[in-house]
C-alpha cells in the first residue's frame, strides 16, 4: 500500500531532483481574476508566468495544488471524478532556448515526457507496469499540426504505436481554462484498470477501463478574444495528475473512494446511516465528495460562506445537495460530523482546515438547518409542479438541483423562464448567469489590470488616511469594479473616502510608473512592501513598486501581477460602496470611471 501522503512526497522529490522547486499550493480563492471562481488546475495561479513573467524561483515548478471544479459536478457519483482534488502539477516556464538566469533552464517535450514515464514506470518511483499503459497525442488541425514530436518520443520510450491514440482538440488539447489565455495541444496517459490479465492489444479512447491518469500540456499558444491561436512568446510545459486516481491506481484500486483519502468519510457515512457503502454507492459517493469540497471552500481563509452568488453559491449548491442525498440514506444533522472526518484526514497538509475547525463546521452545520427546515416542504412543492424560480427563492432550492430532481422524475423544466425572473432581482442576476458556473481563467486584460493597479493605490491611499496598520484581508477584482478587504473597525466617513478617493486619483494623474523588482524575501520585507497576512511566499519574492524607485516609491506590494505601466491610464477612481464584511474587516469597491 502507498499513501496519497507517499505520493504527493514522492512526487516533489522527484521533480526536485529534476531541478524543479518547490512551491505551496495557492489559495482555491484565485485573487484578481475576473472570470473564475476556483482555482481548477495547478496551472491557474501560474499564468502571469506562463504569460512571459519571470517566477522568482527559476524556470522549472513543481507543487500540489488544491483545485475545485464543478463542471464535473454531474459525473460525481462514479468511481473517478471529483469536485475537490488534489492535482500533482510541474511546469516549465521557457524551453533550454530562454533561461532566465535563476535555476536552470526550461524544457520541453522531450523532458517532460520522459520525466512522466520514469515517474510512472520505474520501480523507485511509482512502478506502474509498462504493460498496462496506453497515451493519446494531438492528431493536428488548422490551429496547429499533428504532434509527432510527442508520438516519436512515446515510441522510442517503447510504447507500442497501437497504444498511442491520434486524437482531436476535444481531446488532447488544454486550456485556455476560459475563454483566453494560455493553451496547447497535450499528451495524455492512461493506465488499464481492467483485469490485468486482458490488456487489450490496443487504446480505446471509449473504454472506462483505461483511465487517464496524467496530462502534459505543451503550452505555446495563447489564445485570443477573436478566437485566434497565437504563438505565445515562450515554449511552456503544464503537467496535471490526479492525486486520488494515481493513488487507487497505484494501490490496485478500481475506486478512488477505496484510498485512505475517503475510506473514513465513508466509514462515518455508514456509521451514521446503518447502512452499506455497497447498496448505497452513489449517494455515498456524491455526500462524500461535495462535503470534502465544501470543507476545503469554507477553510480557506477567504471567509467564502453559503450565499446566492459566487463562489457562495456554489459552496451552497455543494452543501445542498450531500443533504438531499442525505435524506436518501435517512441522516439528519450530519453535514459537520462528515465534515470533521476530513478535516482530520487532511489537517497535517492543509493546517488552514484545523485553523477554521469552528468555522468550517459551523457554516456546515448552519447551512444543513437552514436548508433542512425547507427542504421537505420544498419537495411537496416540486411535486405540485412549482417554478424553479419560487423553488429558488422560498425554499433555497439551487437552480441546478430543482434540474437534477426534475431530470430523476423524467420531466424537463424551464430554465429560460427561470432566468428571466432572476434578471428582475438585480442582485442574484450577475451571479445566476449561465456563465458564472463554466469556471474560466482571467485573461489579463486591460481593465483588470488597470484596477489591480488602482488597488495597490488604495491599500497605500487607506493607510495614509487612516494613519493604523492596514492589510489586505482579500481582493476580487472583475473586469468593471474592484472589491478590497481590509482591517478597520469602524465605517469610514464620507470625509475619509473623499480623502482616499482624492489621493488616488492624485497618484493617478502624477501618472507614475509602476516597477517590479524580484528580491530575496528578507530583503523585500526591510523595505516595507505590504504583503497580504498568511500568504505563503518563496524564498524569492516580487514586489510591485509605483513610482521611480523603491526609495521614493508611493505604494510597495509583494505582488505577481500583472498591473498596467504607468498610472495614468487609470482614468477617474470612484468608491461605489463601502460596508463590513465581519467584525473588524471593511470592503470596499470602487470603480475606475
Ligand atoms: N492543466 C492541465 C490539466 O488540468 C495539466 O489537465
Amino acid at each position: 500500500m502507498i499513501t496519497a501522503h507517499e505520493i504527493r512526497k514522492k512526487y516533489l522529490e522527484f521533480f526536485k531532483s529534476k531541478g524543479h522547486a518547490v512551491i505551496p499550493s495557492a489559495s482555491l480563492i484565485p485573487e484578481n481574476d475576473p472570470s473564475v471562481l476556483f482555482t481548477t488546475a495547478g496551472m491557474h495561479p501560474l499564468v502571469p508566468y506562463l504569460l512571459g513573467q519571470k517566477h522568482p524561483l527559476g524556470n522549472r515548478l513543481t507543487d500540489v495544488q488544491k483545485c475545485v471544479r464543478t463542471g464535473d459536478i454531474d459525473e460525481v457519483g462514479d468511481y473517478s471524478h471529483h469536485t475537490f482534488f488534489e492535482m500533482l502539477g510541474n511546469w516549465s516556464l521557457g524551453d533550454s532556448s530562454d533561461p532566465n538566469g535563476i535555476g536552470q533552464a526550461g524544457y520541453f517535450k522531450h523532458e517532460a515526457i520522459e520525466w512522466s514515464y520514469e515517474f510512472l514506470t520505474s520501480p523507485e518511483w511509482l512502478g506502474l507496469d509498462k504493460n498496462r499503459i496506453a497515451v493519446s497525442v494531438f492528431q493536428g488541425d488548422s490551429d496547429a499540426p499533428f504532434d509527432d514530436e510527442a508520438f516519436a518520443i512515446w515510441k522510442k520510450l517503447g510504447i507500442p504505436e497501437e497504444r498511442i491514440a491520434k486524437l482531436p482538440k476535444k481531446n488532447n488539447w488544454w486550456g485556455p481554462a476560459g475563454e483566453t489565455g494560455p493553451c496547447g495541444p497535450d499528451t495524455e496517459m492512461f493506465y488499464w484498470v481492467g483485469d490485468p490479465a486482458q490488456v487489450p492489444e490496443s487504446f480505446n479512447d471509449d473504454s472506462p477501463l483505461w483511465l487517464e491518469v496524467w496530462n502534459d500540456v505543451f503550452m505555446q499558444y495563447n489564445k485570443t478574444k477573436s478566437g485566434e491561436f497565437e504563438p505565445l512568446s515562450q515554449k511552456n510545459v503544464d503537467t496535471g495528475m490526479g492525486l486520488e486516481r494515481t493513488t487507487a491506481v497505484v494501490n490496485g484500486f478500481n475506486d478512488n473512494y477505496k484510498t485512505e483519502l475517503f475510506v473514513p468519510i465513508i466509514e462515518r457515512i455508514e456509521m451514521l446511516s446503518f447502512k452499506k457503502y455497497d447498496d448505497y454507492v452513489k449517494e455515498m459517493r456524491i455526500i462524500a465528495d461535495h462535503l470534502k469540497a465544501s470543507v476545503f471552500i469554507l477553510g480557506d481563509e477567504k471567509g467564502i460562506v453559503p450565499s446566492n452568488t459566487g463562489q457562495g453559491y456554489v459552496l451552497r449548491r455543494l452543501i445542498r445537495r450531500a443533504v438531499r442525498y442525505g435524506k436518501q440514506l435517512g441522516i439528519k444533522a450530519f453535514t459537520s460530523d462528515v465534515g470533521e472526518v476530513v478535516i482530520q484526514i487532511y489537517k497535517d497538509v492543509y493546517p488552514e482546515l484545523s485553523k477554521n475547525k469552528d468555522f468550517v463546521l459551523s457554516n456546515l452545520s448552519q447551512e444543513e438547518e437552514k436548508f433542512e427546515k425547507t427542504l421537505e416542504h420544498g419537495l411537496k412543492e416540486f411535486d405540485k409542479g412549482v417554478s424553479p424560480f419560487v423553488l429558488f427563492t422560498t425554499y433555497g432550492f439551487p437552480l441546478e438541483m430543482t434540474k437534477e430532481l426534475a431530470q430523476e422524475k423524467g420531466i424537463s423544466i424551464d430554465e429560460d423562464a427561470f432566468y428571466e425572473e432572476l434578471k428582475h432581482h438585480q442582485d442574484l442576476s450577475r451571479t445566476a448567469s449561465a456563465g458564472m458556473f463554466k469556471g474560466g481563467l482571467a485573461d489579463a486584460g486591460d481593465e483588470t489590470k488597470k484596477l489591480h493597479t488602482a488597488t495597490h493605490l488604495l491599500l497605500q491611499a487607506l493607510k495614509d488616511v487612516l494613519q493604523e496598520n492596514i492589510m489586505q484581508k482579500g481582493s476580487n477584482i472583475t473586469s468593471e469594479r474592484l472589491r478590497f478587504d481590509f482591517n478597520h473597525g469602524t465605517k469610514l466617513t464620507d470625509e475619509e473616502k473623499k480623502q482616499v478617493e482624492d489621493i488616488v486619483n492624485e497618484k493617478i494623474k502624477a501618472d507614475l510608473p509602476m516597477n517590479r523588482v524580484l528580491m530575496k524575501k528578507e530583503d523585500a520585507e526591510k523595505t516595507g512592501a505590504s504583503h497580504a497576512f498568511g500568504d505563503k511566499y518563496g524564498d524569492e519574492v516580487s514586489v510591485y513598486y509605483i513610482g521611480d524607485s523603491l526609495e521614493t516609491a508611493y505604494s510597495k506590494e509583494f505582488c505577481g501581477g500583472p498591473h498596467v505601466e504607468r498610472t495614468g491610464v487609470l482614468g477617474h477612481f470612484k468608491i461605489t460602496k463601502e460596508e463590513a464584511v465581519s467584525a473588524g474587516v471593511r470592503r470596499i469597491k470602487a470603480i475606475l470611471e
